[in-house]
């Protein structure tokens, strides 16, 4: 199983459209894929066709449970017959409240989720962080194998990555396994020059963790908006190329063997939304 957290601090920068671009790349491979959702906002929740779900990740980050994830699974609502729809953890607002609780507790409360993950299997877990980098993100990258820095190419992209980099050292240093950063993908890259500039100051700061590009296209906040996966918007003007630049992120994130194994938990699905997948 193969585990990243989509970071960054900034807000707005397109880390649940990435998720959201990758769930879609998995969802037409047929992987099985769990996007867990710990962003009190819910867009990714919303954006998988999920609405008002009574199970959520809160319940996973309000005690510490291994493998409390099991229970609160559900199936991506995305409207179509084909592909392998995604499982979903859901979050809901009562999220917000969750991270000063969880800063109460006093041997620390850095890695429920990675707790609550214990003994799950998929062939590739996406968790969506929040834009900060508070407890929340904090379980986020305790539960990952690897960080995937989202940013745009704006106004001091690279100090935020940066930033971003300091943290998951000092995170990898307190983990019995390091946490290693899959890379950065680049999103919303428009054509004005001043995009162009700081995609050249990405590059040039961290072209070797650089992993690929997404342009900015209307077609890809309409698949969020919309709730369908990207590859689904069939001729909309930009989809395909949208589609065919987050499976070329896939490829450059997840090992090629991803879903060769077949080797998962989740095969007793039973149904859309609602439906917790272990009941
Ligand atoms: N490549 C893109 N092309 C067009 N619109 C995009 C693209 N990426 C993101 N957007 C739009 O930009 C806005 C912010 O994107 P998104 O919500 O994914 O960012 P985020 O980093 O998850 O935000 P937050 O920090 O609030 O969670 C959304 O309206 C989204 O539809
Ligand atoms: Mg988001």
């Amino acid at each position: 199983m193969q585990v990243i957290a989509l970071v960054n601090q900034k807000g707005g920068v397109g880390k649940t459209t990435v998720a959201l671009g990758l769930a879609s790349t998995a969802w037409v491979r047929e992987l099985d894929c769990l996007v867990i959702d710990i962003d009190p906002q819910g867009n990714a929740t919303t954006g998988l066709g999920i609405w008002n779900p009574r199970f959520s990740v809160d319940h996973a980050l309000a005690e510490e449970r291994a493998g409390a994830i099991k229970g609160l699974r559900v199936t991506s609502g995305w409207p179509t017959q084909r592909g392998r729809l995604p499982s979903v953890v859901a979050a809901t607002a009562s999220l917000a409240g969750r991270e000063p609780q969880l800063m109460t507790d006093p041997i620390g409360a850095n890695n429920r989720l990675a707790t609550a993950l214990n003994g799950v299997s998929h062939d590739i877990v996406i968790i969506d962080c929040p834009p900060s980098l508070g407890l929340l993100t904090i379980n986020g990258l305790f539960a990952a194998d690897r960080a995937l820095i989202v940013t745009e190419p704006g106004a001091w992209a690279s100090d935020g990555v940066n930033e971003i980099l300091r943290t998951v050292d000092r995170i990898s240093a307190r983990r019995s396994e390091p946490l290693a950063v899959a890379g950065i993908a680049i999103n919303r890259l428009g054509r004005t020059r001043d995009a162009r500039y700081w995609h050249q100051q990405l590059c040039t700061n961290h072209g070797d963790l650089v992993l690929g590009t997404i342009q900015l296209r209307a077609a890809v906040a309409e698949a969020a908006a919309r709730s369908m996966p990207i590859h689904a918007l069939g001729s909309r003007p930009g989809a395909a190329a949208a589609a065919t630049e987050f499976d070329s992120l896939f490829d450059h994130i997840f090992d090629p063997r991803v879903g060769g194994s077949n080797a998962n938990d989740s095969t007793t699905d039973i149904g859309k939304n609602e439906v917790p997948h272990d009941l």
